[in-house]
Order: C-alpha cells, then structure tokens, then sequence
C-alpha cells in the first residue's frame, strides 16, 4: 500500500547538486530537490501567486520563487522571505537503486 504512494522521479545523475525539476502527480505538480547530496521534495506552486518554484534559484539551501523572489527552506517549506506568505507542504523524497522516489498520496488534499 504504501509502496504505491512512492512516485519515481529521475535519476540521480539527472538531479545536480542544488538542482530543482518538476514532478507531476495527477494534477498537482511537485518540486524536487537536491541539496548537498540529500533529496526533498515541495509543492511546486508558490503560495503568493501560484508560481512554478521549479523554475526559481536555489542558494543553499532556499528555493527563491522566480516571479516575486519569496523564498522557501527547501527541507521545511517554510517561508523565509515575502511576499510568500504560507509555508509549502513537503514530501518525503529517498533514493534507490540510483534513482529518486518521492512519496505523495494522490488523496493528500
Ligand atoms: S508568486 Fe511567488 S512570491 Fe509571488
């Protein structure tokens, strides 16, 4: 059961260190993450006006919205500037066998 929550996303040599790609799951699309070696996964709609996060800049560890520059911790979701103004959900992100997983039900919401 749990299994079939996990989604596969890319492989790891496709995801560069502080990289960003986007992940769609049904309707809703994520954002993945490498940061230093580890894996992290967000929504990939920023919570101001609805931006795609994974077309922003990374810088260590914070993902700056590339419409109006809020920024987000990658491994909370929490806003860290505005006008961002809510913190986004994550998702738990592992790798195996040299490939990135991320776990999202498709009943989250
Ligand atoms: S849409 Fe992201 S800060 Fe405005």
């Amino acid at each position: 059961m749990i299994d079939e929550d996990w989604h596969r996303v890319c492989r790891t040599t496709e995801l560069g260190d502080e990289e960003v790609t986007q992940l769609w799951i049904g309707d809703t699309p994520l954002a993945v993450y490498c940061i230093h070696g580890e894996y992290y996964a967000t929504s990939d709609i920023c919570s101001h006006h609805g931006a795609n996060l994974s077309e922003g800049y990374i810088e260590d560890d914070m993902i700056e919205c590339p419409l109006h520059q809020g920024c987000y911790h990658i491994p909370t979701g929490e806003v860290r500037k505005g006008p961002a103004c809510e913190d986004l959900p994550t998702y738990p992100a592992r790798v195996e066998d040299g490939w990135v997983f991320v776990q999202y039900a498709e009943d989250n919401e």
